[in-house]
C-alpha cells in the first residue's frame, strides 16, 4: 500500500446546475407535515417546464424524496452550490431559475438556511 494521495482529477459535470426537489405528499393531517401538503406540486411543474422550455440540458432536475426538514417546506436544494430554497410561488420558481439557475447568482429572499 502507497503512502502516497491519488492524483486529482477533473470529473466531467452532467449539469451546470442540478436541482433536487422534495415530491413527498403525506396527508394534511400528518404529524410530519410534507412538501406536498405545503403546495409543492405546482412549484415543481413550473420548474419542470422551465427546463423542458430551455432545452439545452444545461439545468438537471430530479424529483427527490423527504430531504428531512418537512415542515420547511417546500423545499429544493441546488448543487453544485448546496443552495436551500422555499419558494412559495410560480414566481418564485422564475425568479430562482432565471437568477441563479441559469445567471449563477443566489435569491438570498428565497434561500433557506436548515441546521441538523
Ligand atoms: S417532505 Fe419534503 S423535506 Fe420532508
Amino acid at each position: 500500500m502507497s503512502d502516497t494521495p491519488e492524483e486529482e482529477f477533473e470529473l466531467p459535470q452532467l449539469y451546470k446546475r442540478h436541482v433536487f426537489a422534495c415530491f413527498t405528499q403525506r396527508p394534511p393531517n400528518h404529524p410530519r407535515g410534507s412538501c406536498g401538503s405545503l403546495g409543492a406540486q405546482p412549484l415543481w411543474d413550473r420548474l419542470g417546464k422551465r427546463v423542458e422550455a430551455d432545452g439545452g440540458g444545461e439545468i438537471g432536475f430530479t424529483s427527490a424524496g423527504c430531504m428531512g426538514f418537512c415542515s420547511a417546506g417546500p423545499l429544493m436544494v441546488v448543487y453544485p452550490e448546496g443552495v436551500w430554497y422555499r419558494p412559495t410561488t410560480t414566481e418564485d420558481i422564475d425568479e430562482i431559475y432565471d437568477s441563479h439557475l441559469k445567471g449563477g447568482k443566489r435569491v438570498d429572499r428565497l434561500v433557506m438556511i436548515l441546521s441538523r
